[in-house]
């Protein structure tokens, strides 16, 4: 029996997680946790029966344990909120593996405190890799813990690395969808909104990963993961624009050989590896139908036209603090663009401006990570306050 921690229950992620757990054999779901979906939560917790739950504020945490009262559950599960209470689930000492399934800077400290204890780390959670993927790594291998990538790219090169010698591997290929505006004149980039934004082609997924597909900012968070998961150098990290999302991602070798992943755009087949590897087991899940004339379209990014992927790009190669920079900036932008307060290429201008006054430190302990976290934010919204006052038209 597998005993998991699933963190970002009630999101795209943990509800596709829960959704695969039923119909796998061989796991039990110790410890669930939510931000402010006490509704789905509760579901959870009748559906699951976990002994631990986590909800991030202390009226969260009243108004679940009142829903759960209500509802008649008789075991109430040990309930915690904040910070402490979503550590409290990734180092519970039942718990195997977790599944870091919430979004953005939140997941960095549970992660990095489920791999001092030696834990299976299911990674969906890629901004964690992003903000402090060598002290992450370097955890990983002093404790012996395992990173296993959820994202659906990265658990294809997984896949594809298989009984692959790394000294043979020439570069790794990320496929992009390329978003909704994949074919969009650069003009009319300009007055994108959030509705559109949020109309991913081919995934269903939560808000700020949608908006990062649209910016491609996704992509370029994923060149920085695969670097940390796989060791590989920036310059052997390529995208590949592919709208079907059927191939995942390749590897290319010495020999030119490529060793490419596909499936169906379903996030439940990487979780399943993620939570089963070594093992594999059959799929409860429809298989890719090749009767459906598959027709498969490969190109090269449009810099120009998203230049978040060379920020990206530019964040690895100048290292230390600076891609958590980049993720805080990126991450205070999207917001400000959901929340109809940015317009969609303002997001790359913030970014972009806040790793300008950027100096990048050698981070050594996680704690300088979070201050660069967290002066990055405080900018980001210094900047973002700049270029409204100056579009606005009184100024
Ligand atoms: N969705 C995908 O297909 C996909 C694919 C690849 C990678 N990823 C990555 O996976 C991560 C999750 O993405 P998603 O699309 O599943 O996001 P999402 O739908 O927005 O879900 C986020 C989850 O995190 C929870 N959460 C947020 N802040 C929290 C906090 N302070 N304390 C406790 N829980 C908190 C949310 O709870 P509430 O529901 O209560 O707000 C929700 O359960 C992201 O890093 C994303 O980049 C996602």
């Amino acid at each position: 029996m597998r005993r998991i921690a699933i963190l970002g229950s009630t999101g795209s992620i943990g509800t596709s997680a829960l959704s695969l757990l039923e119909q796998l054999e061989g796991f039990r779901v110790i410890g669930l946790a939510a931000q402010r979906n006490v509704m789905r939560l509760a579901d959870q917790i009748a559906r699951f029966s976990p002994r631990l739950v986590s909800i991030a504020t202390a009226e969260g945490a009243a108004q679940l344990r009142a829903e759960l009262q209500r509802r008649g559950v008789r075991a109430l599960p040990d309930i915690r909120h904040g910070p402490e209470g979503l550590i409290a689930l990734a180092t519970a000492p039942d718990v195997d593996i977790v599944l870091v399934a919430t979004v953005g800077a939140v997941g960095l400290l549970p992660t990095y405190r489920a791999l001092e204890q030696g834990k299976r780390v299911a990674l969906a959670n890629k901004e964690t890799l992003v903000m402090a993927g060598q002290l992450m790594t370097e955890k990983a291998a002093a404790t012996g813990a395992e990173i296993l990538p959820v994202d659906s790219e990265h658990n294809a090169l997984h896949q594809c690395l298989q009984g692959v010698n790394r000294r043979d591997v020439a570069r790794l290929i990320l496929t992009a969808s390329g978003g909704p505006f994949r074919t969009l004149p650069a003009a009319e980039l300009a007055r994108v909104t959030p509705e559109q934004a949020l109309q991913h082609p081919t995934w269903r997924m939560g808000p700020k990963i949608t908006v990062d597909s649209a910016t491609l900012m996704n992509k370029g968070l994923e060149v920085i993961e695969a670097h940390w998961l796989f060791g590989v150098a920036p310059e052997q990290i390529d995208i590949l624009i592919h709208p079907q999302s059927v191939v995942h991602s390749m590897i290319e070798l010495v020999d030119g050989s490529i060793l490419a992943q596909l499936g169906p755009t379903d996030m439940r087949y990487a979780i399943q590896y993620a939570l089963t590897y070594p093992d594999r087991r059959p799929t409860p899940l429809p298989r890719l139908d090749f009767s459906l004339a598959l027709h498969l379209e490969f190109h090269p990014p449009d810099l120009e036209r998203f230049p978040c992927v060379r920020l990206a790009y530019e964040a690895l190669r100048r290292g230390g603090t600076m891609p958590a920079v980049l993720n805080a900036a990126n991450e205070v932008a999207v917001a400000a663009f959901l929340e109809h307060r940015l317009p969609f290429l303002a997001i790359a201008t913030v970014i972009e401006r806040v790793m300008r006054d950027h100096e990048p430190e050698e981070p050594r302990q996680i704690e300088d990570v979070l201050r660069a976290d967290a002066w990055a934010r405080a900018r980001a919204h210094q900047v973002i306050a700049a270029l409204v006052c100056a579009e606005s038209p009184e100024s």
